[in-house]
């Protein structure tokens, strides 16, 4: 295969890995979820210190009480948000009310999920200081971004549906302590769920790339 065919491949399944929230019951090798672990745990990785423990919940029952929990915490969130008003065209109102729709749907439908993966981040002292004091050098949870998106990357290759979710942090404690993690010790950085999708994948509408790269000095454009 030459560089440029694996490159279009490559590409094509990175600009398709986007939030996928409706999924067919069909089930979820417990192999193919290691495999996307696998390259997960590939990511980098501030200091290399690789703080992320993946939890995967596969058994139903397990499942229904964490997308209980994802319901209350996903309608809390959507009832607190104001509807915006003021799309600029009727292309944008729309996908605002396909990803609520699907938002929603996801929210009432989660525990027929077939496999749902939380990403645990550690409560750890992250950074440093010297002399002249703190020394900002980024926060904890990028280095486990990476990670979750490699994740969804891996599973898109494999046909496979993701969203990263984030809502279930409103009831983060109630979800970990259940699933034996001490909240005192980690919280959740994703909840991931990972299924067939009942649709295609395709390409999400993002702003152009030259609306938002500046070249050499803020502002400055290239066309
Ligand atoms: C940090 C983060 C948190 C998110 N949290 C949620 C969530 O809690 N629930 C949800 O349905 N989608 C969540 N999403 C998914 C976004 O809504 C989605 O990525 C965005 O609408 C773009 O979707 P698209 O790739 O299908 O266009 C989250 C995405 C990110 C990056």
């Amino acid at each position: 295969m030459s560089e440029d065919h694996r490159a279009e491949i490559v590409l094509e399944h990175i600009k398709t890995t986007r939030a996928i929230r409706r999924f067919s019951d069909r089930s979820v090798d417990d192999a193919v979820i290691l495999e996307c672990l696998r390259a997960a745990q590939q990511a980098p990785s501030g200091g290399n210190v690789q703080p992320q423990q993946y939890l995967v919940v596969t058994e139903p029952d397990v499942r229904a009480w964490v997308a209980d929990w994802y319901g209350r915490a996903y309608h809390r969130y959507e009832a607190s948000l104001e509807d915006p008003s003021d799309f600029r065209s009727d292309d944008d109102r729309r996908s605002w009310e396909r990803t609520r729709d699907a938002s929603r749907h996801l929210a009432d439908n989660m525990a027929d999920v077939p496999v749902l993966v939380l990403f645990l981040q550690p409560r750890i002292a992250w950074g440093s200081e010297d002399a002249d004091g703190p020394l900002d050098i980024g926060r904890l949870d990028a280095s486990v971004y990476p990670a979750v998106q490699n994740f969804c990357l891996a599973a898109r290759a494999y046909g496979l549906g993701t969203a990263l979710t984030t809502v279930i942090r409103v009831y983060a404690s109630e979800v970990l302590e259940e699933l034996g993690v001490s909240s005192d010790r980690y919280e959740i950085a994703a909840l991931v769920p990972v299924g067939y999708p009942t649709g295609r994948f395709g390409i999400a509408r993002r702003k152009p790339v030259e609306a938002v790269t500046h070249w050499n000095r803020f502002g400055e454009r290239r066309r």
